[in-house]
């Protein structure tokens, strides 16, 4: 056991649907040693990472911060605090990540209804509220953008539907958020969580949350102070205790808040990646990096194409950042991406379910939106089709792509 040699992962370009290669920055700052939970630079770092990640999803909520854990872990935070047994919620389901919501909102023992899309396809606000109508629901769950489909729901005129029923609006915005719009407060939302491997250029295991007043006052009614911590002054919620200790929400804006009152210990080296994602991203600008990603996305689409190969889905609603490509009759598609793989060091991505062995979906996001990326990606891959049969016009692929970034011939 001793002789395992130091960690030394081979080089990869990573364009699947995330992870993706994180920004070297962030890794260093990542690097940075640690400092206790209550030291006035890390509850500092705390109070920075609240404001960055407030300009970040667009909101003036308070409650803006981070739950320890991958995406699944803020789903999951979001769900089991803001979702009572027995509440009705309802889920448009249009890919894999639909499915989850389902789920997790089963185990929190909600009383759940689904809408279902085909895969490929996104629903009307129409459809939504018709449902809503037909389901009474309390919280409306929806997925932002769902990469097993690469589809983007419109979320824009959600938030004044849910108003009009008295709905709270959450929705998952993990693979979507910093590559494509998302206005939490200007379209209503009450509760959104995200993760850093997409469009954030960082690893996965923090997941920035934002919380809306009315979605905080619906946890609160839940409040619970763990026993060996309780004060006189800490006073229990009317309503049941959260399920969980570790996602409840409550527990950790106590934690976030000015009480700082102990929950977990903080993940520091996650949260030194999360302040340095954010950093980055508004360094950038929000609308700079959203233009980033639809260029470079756009370049690959037109690569794609340009090669003769298939698109999936309704491309008026695809994401910025991710591209589902049909693979050709005749073409093994796992043997594609294992020539990708060993021979360029280019990983793209599988499918899961219905689509699964029918698309490979290749990523332009965070730290690998970038020309260079595209480029090789594009070249290497019409090297392996050519080396497996897929017979297109030599290089047409490439010349596609510069011809959308609108390089002179
Ligand atoms: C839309 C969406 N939601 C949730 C997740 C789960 O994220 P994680 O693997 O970080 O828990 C993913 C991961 O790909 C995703 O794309």
């Amino acid at each position: 056991m001793a002789n395992f040699d130091q960690i030394n992962p081979p080089h990869r370009l990573l364009m699947g649907p995330g992870p993706i290669n994180a920004d070297p920055r962030v890794l260093r700052a990542m690097a940075s040693q640690l400092l206790g939970q209550y030291d006035p630079a890390m509850t500092g770092y705390m109070n920075e990472v609240m404001a960055l990640y407030r300009a970040l999803f667009r909101t003036e909520n308070r409650w803006t911060l981070l739950v320890d854990g991958t995406s699944r872990a803020g789903i999951e935070a979001v769900l089991v605090s803001a979702i009572r047994p027995g509440d009705k919620v309802l889920v448009p389901v249009f890919g894999r990540f639909g499915h989850l919501l389902c789920e997790i909102a089963r185990r929190c023992r909600a009383d759940v209804h689904s809408i279902e899309a085909p895969w490929g396809e996104v629903f009307s606000p129409e459809a939504i509220e018709d449902a809503i109508k037909r389901v009474r629901p309390r919280v409306l769950l929806t997925v932002q953008g769902d990469t097993s489909t690469t589809m983007l729901q419109p979320l824009e005129q959600l938030g004044d539907i849910c108003r009009r029923h008295d709905v709270l609006f959450y929705s998952d915005a993990t693979a979507s958020f910093g590559g494509n719009p998302l206005e939490t407060d200007a379209w209503g939302l009450d509760a959104v969580s995200a993760g850093l491997q997409k469009c954030l250029g960082g690893p996965s295991g923090s997941a920035p949350v934002t919380l809306s007043p009315r979605c905080e006052a619906s946890i609160r009614r839940r409040a619970c102070v763990e026993a060996g911590i309780r004060t006189a002054e800490h006073r229990q919620g009317e309503d049941e205790m959260i399920y969980s200790n570790y996602f409840d929400l409550g527990m950790i804006m106590d934690y976030w808040g000015p009480e700082r009152l102990n929950h977990h210990t903080e993940a520091t080296s996650m949260l030194f990646a999360a302040r340095e994602c954010a950093r980055l991203l508004l360094a950038e600008g929000i609308d700079a990096a959203i233009a980033r990603h639809k260029l470079h996305g756009g370049a690959m689409l037109a690569g794609i194409r340009g090669m003769g190969l298939e698109v999936f889905g309704d491309m008026r609603h695809k994401m910025n950042n991710v591209l589902g490509v049909v693979i050709p009759p005749g073409i093994a598609g796992e043997q594609v991406r294992q020539m990708m793989l060993n021979d360029f060091a280019i990983e793209i991505g599988t499918s899961f379910g219905p689509l699964h062995g029918k698309i490979w979906r290749i990523g332009t996001m965070g730290y690998n939106a970038r020309k260079d990326c595209v480029m090789q990606t594009l070249g290497a891959l019409e090297g392996v089709l050519h080396r497996l049969g897929f017979v297109s016009p030599q290089g047409a692929g490439l010349q596609a792509a510069w011809d959308s970034y609108g390089a002179p011939a």
